[in-house]
Parts: C-alpha cells; structure tokens; sequence
C-alpha cells in the first residue's frame, strides 16, 4: 500500500447534536454535550479519483476505499483480513414470486471472514485502536460484532472483552468469540444492559469501546454501499433494505449514500428501509410516533436484532430522512419463512438478515414499493451463525411459529 501523503487531520470528529469538533487523536467516543460523533472528512483535501486508484490492488473490499474511509492511518497500522468484496446475487425466481416483485438483489455480508458484516467496521476500528496504542478493545454484542472483535483483536496481538446477553446470543457466533480467544462475559438481561457495563467500563479503564457509537465502526460499514453501487456500476438502485438493531448499519449507510452524492458519484439517492422485528422495535415506533421510548423487555427469534435502545437512533433517524427512506417492523413467523424462501434458494442468511426479505414482501404488499422497482437487500449474516433455529423450523418445533417451508428430515428403512 502506498504511503499517504495527506495534510494531518484530513477527518475530525464532529458532534451530530451541536457540531463541536475534535481532534481524531483524541479517540473520543461522544461529545461533551452527550451527542453522538461523526467523522467528518475534508474532501477539499483529497484528490478522490487520484487517490482511490492508488488503493486498487488491496484485497480488501474496505481498504480499496480507504480515502473514503480513514486517509490518515498508515499501512502498518492497518489490520485486515480480506473483508469486503461480498457477493452480489439475484433473487431467484421463486423468491421474486414470494415478495411480488421483479428486480432485487441479494449482497451477502455473510461472506466476510467472520460471517457478518461487523468485519468491514472492525478492520476500521481494530486499526484505530491499534494506531492509538490501546492494549484492550472491549464490546457488547448480540453475537456477530463480538464474533468479529474477537477474531481482529487476536490478529492484531490485541486483547478482547465481549460482553453478552445470556442465553441469547446464537451457537455460532458464541462459538466464534470463545474460539478467537476473548474473554467472554454474560449478564443476565438485555444487549442493552451489556452495553450500558461496557461503556462504563471502556469509561474506568481506558480500554478501547468497539461497539457502533464508535465512529470509525461506521466509516467501515459504508464500504457496504460504495461496493454495491460501484457493482452496479454507479446506477443506484430505487431501494435499500437493510435489518436494524441498533442501528448502526442504517447510519452507516445513509452517510455513505451522502457523501457518495457530495462526491459526485451518484445524482439519485436509493430510498432506505430499515427493517425491525415485532416485539423489538422500538426505531419503527419512533418514526411512526415520532415519541421515543426504548423497549425494557425486547424479543425476537431474530436475536441479532434483538435490542431495546438502539444508541444510534438519532443517526439513522437523518439517514432516512435524507433518503426519504421508512422504518417497518415484521413478526417473527414473516422472518422466518423468508429466510426458508432465501436458504432454499441456495444463498442462505441468519434469522436477522431475513428480515430485509420479509419488509419487502410487506412492503409490495402495502404498495410502498412498486413491483418493477429496483431493490438491493442486504443479507448481513451467514446462515450457520445459527444452526439451531435451522433445524428447529423445519422440524416443526418452534413455539408459536408454523414451519410454513418445512423440510422435513426423513427416516430411510
Ligand atoms: N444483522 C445482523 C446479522 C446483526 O448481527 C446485526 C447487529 C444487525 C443486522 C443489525 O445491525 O445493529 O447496525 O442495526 N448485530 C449487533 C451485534 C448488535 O452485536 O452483533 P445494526
């Protein structure tokens, strides 16, 4: 990788709330006044086109950004594992039918090295970490970001905490975080009870908070959409339908559909859905009511998404106003027949990925979206995160839900 040759702090922080800003060296996470930080860059100073040829070659779907991305970090500092570069896949025909619509595409997070796309965010945040010389990087998760911490931590010779939700957190990724060598904690309660400790123990203790509050996770996330419209040869899709937990992803993608705009790189905006799941959707009835109250006791089978306060509300909240996006919620039983409809089709997702196909057919069927639009979904996690719920649904055993797609294992005698 070639050497930057950029004026210092090319990107500040900046307050969402009241615009302060600081200096990136200060690895802050939230502004005095309690607002959430963004990175601002100084496009002035780059010159994109020149810039981003230099980074062609890097076998990082992140990287190859990085002007975009993080123009100060230097290469030795920087942590990959070939991240990036994930699929882009047509629905099939069977799957058009369920959701009554003819052009969509399928891009597959799942194919990142840990499965999900935490890992474009935490090459980001790992290198940060790194570049500031923090010895412990620490996180709350409902499976996937811990998954992901765990795995660039120990590869960059850093340590990790995770803290999680007891029992909620699916096999594959709890076996992910143990086998990359975390420390893992539970706590009796909710991801949002466990980040609450986190926070207050990155606060104590100096150790480097990973969660989606931290700014540069989201730098790394919008990579997600300069890829796919770069795939798409810079013709925007009319959709972009993404799962929300807490909500950093729909951030992530609403600052990137920006400053792809700012840049000159696209004129039309792709409208964003951010898609929850009944029982744990405390965003959708804030942009319906416009009242926020978080969700104590929240709860799906979709348990990546399964979160009552999503901390980057206000971020997403400006993401699908400048989109002219919408929020909206599907139920459990609607998740999981679509992910049987996408597994089925031989690409495959978690539960919470799911959803974006689910919010679809919802909503073509509420005349949201037209059937002819175009509608890029995002799957953002591998169907063996969670192997269990496979199996339970097609064996017909889930409590309240009719296994609609079942596929039965059969006895041979
Ligand atoms: N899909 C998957 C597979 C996830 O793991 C998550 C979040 C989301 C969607 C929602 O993204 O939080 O940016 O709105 N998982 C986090 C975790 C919370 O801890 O792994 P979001």
């Amino acid at each position: 990788m070639m050497e930057q040759k950029f004026l210092p702090e090319v990107s500040t922080f900046r307050c969402i709330k009241c615009n302060r800003t600081f200096s990136i060296s200060s690895g802050r996470m939230t502004c005095s006044c309690g607002g959430l930080l963004e990175i601002k860059h100084e496009w002035a100073l780059l010159s994109l086109k020149t810039e981003l040829k230099y980074y062609e070659h890097i076998p990082s779907g992140v990287w190859r950004f990085k002007p975009l991305i993080h123009p100060e970090i230097s290469e030795k500092e920087i942590v990959m594992r070939g991240e990036g570069n994930t699929g882009l896949y047509n629905a099939s025909q069977r799957i058009l039918e369920y959701a009554n619509c003819n052009n969509l595409l399928f891009k597959h997070e799942g194919e990142n090295p840990t499965g999900s796309f935490k890992d474009r965010g935490m090459t980001v945040g790992v290198s940060e970490a790194k570049r500031l010389g923090m010895h412990t990087v620490i996180c709350a998760s409902t499976g996937n970001t811990s998954a992901s911490l765990a795995a660039y931590a120990s590869y960059a010779g850093i340590k990790a905490i995770v803290i999680l939700p007891k029992e909620k957190v699916a096999f594959g990724k709890l076996s992910q975080a143990i086998a990359y060598g975390a420390k893992v904690y539970t706590v009796e309660g909710t991801f949002d009870l466990a980040l609450q400790h986190v926070i207050d123990l990155a606060t104590k203790d100096g150790r480097y908070l990973l969660n989606s509050i931290n700014p540069w996770r989201i730098e790394g996330q919008k990579t997600i959409i300069f890829e796919m419209l770069e795939n798409l040869k810079w013709e925007p899709p009319d959709w972009i339908v993404v799962p929300a937990g807490n909500l950093g992803n729909t951030s992530a993608f609403g600052k990137a559909l920006k400053e792809a705009q700012e840049l000159d790189l696209i004129k039309d905006i792709p409208k964003i859905i951010a898609v929850q799941a009944k029982g744990s959707e405390p965003f959708v009835n804030y942009w319906i009511s416009g009242k926020y109250e978080p969700e104590h006791n929240p709860h799906t089978l979709a348990t990546a998404i399964n979160i009552g306060n999503p901390v980057s509300r206000p971020k997403a909240l400006e993401a699908l106003r400048f989109t002219n996006g919408i929020a909206t919620s599907v139920s459990d039983q609607s998740i999981l027949d679509a992910k049987a409809i996408i597994d089925s089709a031989g690409i495959g997702c978690e539960p919470a990925s799911a959803a974006t196909l689910a919010g679809i057919k919802k909503s073509v069927d509420e005349g949201m979206i037209l059937a002819s639009e175009k509608i890029v979904s995002i799957l953002t996690g591998h169907l063996l995160k969670d192997p269990q719920i496979i199996i339970d649904y097609h064996q017909n055993q889930l409590e309240n839900i009719d296994s609609t797609f079942a596929n039965k294992i059969n006895t041979y005698d």
